[in-house]
């Protein structure tokens, strides 16, 4: 069943470009155009009641969905202009923000069973229960089992398309979450006008070409990135570096390393290694940083380098050329140019390859690391 991989974790890295085309297939209108009136670009299904006079989206999630979340929240808030909330479920069941009306709860769980955030859904659906109209709950689930708990709970679905996962590390279903997102973010800007037809066209334009970028990246990078995970065979500590909308994908990279390598991990908005991490680095400390062009790029460069001045190895993931990347970075990962908006679901592929690799020649049990489980079905 692994079809050849040594892994299924490998395995599913491999049908991310295949989960991106089913989402694109799914998610958006392949006949809509800048000029057309008639149509909308998005399919989602959604019915008027979900969008009507939305105020404020809260969304709820727990591990790698809460990452696909933190990516959401910056679609949603940057291309439609919701105020948008992201909460660890674990944390909301018990700590609830004041109601606020109008208000959309999306709850995020690629197995549809993770019991903090089908509580925490429960929770909102209740006390929202003996309200006036406007405070009722509105709920969306962003699931890849629509068959689960969760499908039965919520009214609404936007199911994600990616096949059963095996791997215990989540990575086709974050990928196809993210997607779910796209589709969300850029249905709302439609609708509520936020954005130009043309900006919206050239988003989409844009993931239809993703699929081929992951793909390139697979291709031309995995071997480089096996060759470069011997170098942390025995390195205890690594930070993950990120802004904006990578900033979440500096936090996924992290997750993926400690949960199947075993190996401490952190990720960090860079702006904020000044306030305290930096602190933790020298040369026994790599480094990771997240570079892609767009609002935070000179930034995240800057904050790069303040990393190598402590003597930490700095690797790189960026679309720079091998000459300019060499100035600035002692390794790095190549990836394609893209928008910045929707760079997230290509910088995370060379970071689900890199805890792949380091894990596997560390000879762990990838598939099934220790002390977790598949889902989380217990407080
Ligand atoms: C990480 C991972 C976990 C899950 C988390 C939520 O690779 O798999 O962090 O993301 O347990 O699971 P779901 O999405 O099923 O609610």
């Amino acid at each position: 069943e692994k079809q050849g991989f040594k892994h299924f974790m490998l395995k599913e890295i491999y049908e991310q470009p295949g989960v991106v085309r089913a989402c694109l297939d799914a998610y958006f209108n392949a006949d809509w155009n800048v000029g057309d009136s008639t149509n909308s670009p998005v399919k989602l299904g959604l019915p008027e009641e979900i969008y009507a006079n939305l105020e404020q989206i809260q969304i709820v999630a727990c591990g790698t969905s809460w990452h696909a979340a933190l990516v959401g929240k910056y679609l949603i808030e940057q291309l439609a202009g919701i105020p948008t909330q992201v909460h660890y479920a674990s944390e909301y069941r018990y700590a609830p923000s004041p109601l606020t009306p109008n208000t959309l709860t999306i709850g995020v769980t690629q197995s549809g069973e993770t019991a903090d955030t089908l509580a925490a859904l429960a929770m909102e659906k209740e006390r929202r229960q003996d309200k006036e109209p406007k405070y009722q709950a509105r709920l969306l689930g962003i699931t890849n089992r629509p068959e689960s708990t969760l499908g039965h709970m919520v009214s609404q679905i936007i199911n994600t398309l990616a096949g059963i996962e095996i791997g215990v590390a989540a990575t086709k279903t974050f990928i196809a979450q993210l997607m779910a997102f796209y589709a969300l973010a850029l249905d709302l800007a439609y609708l509520r006008n936020s954005i130009s037809s043309i900006k919206l066209q050239e988003i989409i334009d844009g993931l239809r070409q993703i699929p081929g970028e992951i793909e390139a990246t697979l291709e031309k990078q995995e071997d480089s990135i096996g060759q470069l995970a011997h170098e942390f065979a025995e390195t205890q500590d690594f930070i993950f570096l990120g802004r904006g909308i990578n900033f979440p994908i500096a936090l996924e990279g992290a997750l993926k390393l400690k949960e199947i390598s075993y190996i401490h991990a952190e990720g960090y908005p860079a702006g904020e290694m000044k306030h305290g991490p930096i602190a933790l680095l020298d040369a026994k400390v790599p480094v990771v940083a997240i570079a892609m062009p767009g609002s935070v790029y000179e930034k995240v460069i800057s904050n790069a380098q303040e990393a190598k001045a402590r003597d930490s190895r700095l690797i790189g993931v960026t679309p720079l050329s091998q000459g300019e990347a060499a100035e600035i970075f002692n390794d790095f990962i190549p990836v394609s140019k893209v928008d910045e908006l929707l760079s997230p679901i290509l910088t995370v592929i060379p970071l689900q390859l890199l805890a792949y690799h380091i894990a596997a020649l560390r000879g762990l049990d990838v598939d099934q690391p220790r002390n977790l489980a598949k889902s989380v079905t217990v407080e």
